[in-house]
């Protein structure tokens, strides 16, 4: 029998404040693409965090789910919850705009780094809420 590929996903919310404010365009621009989002607000975010690979049949588990979660909440939630994304946050620096785009792909970068540690297993998507009718998701680079 071939191995049973899974989708595993792992859900965090987190609080935090933003702007919408581009470099690259004029003050006018900026207002035409942001409105009022050009202004300091909130969001309660939904992460959304995606692992594919074959069941390891010794545990039973893709990933476990633990060990996911303590990447989440280690390198994203414990560092954006209750901040100001544009100006608190060190590995969020390089963003140009505060967008869940933007985000999703700062995240992705920050999750892949782990999956040396994942055996087969792979990131495939991540997925940025900023309300359940809008969010972002992310299929990592050339996807
Ligand atoms: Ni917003």
């Amino acid at each position: 029998m071939p191995t049973p590929h899974l989708e595993i996903v792992h859900r965090q919310e987190f609080s935090a404040a933003h702007r919408l404010h581009s470099e690259a365009l004029s003050v006018e621009e900026n207002r035409e693409a942001f409105g009022p989002c050009e202004h300091v607000h909130g969001h309660n975010y939904v992460l959304e965090v995606a692992v594919r690979g074959p069941l390891d049949p010794r545990t039973g588990m893709v990933l476990d789910l633990n060990q996911l979660s303590k990447i989440v909440t280690g390198e994203i939630i414990e560092l954006v919850d209750h901040r100001f994304l544009n100006e608190d946050v060190p590995f969020l620096q390089d963003v140009p705009v505060f967008t869940a785009e933007n985000l999703a792909i700062a995240f992705w970068n920050r999750i892949a780094e782990h999956e040396d540690g994942w055996g087969e297993a792979r990131l495939h998507r991540v997925r940025v809420m900023e309300s359940e009718a809008n969010f972002v998701d992310y299929w990592g680079p050339g996807n």
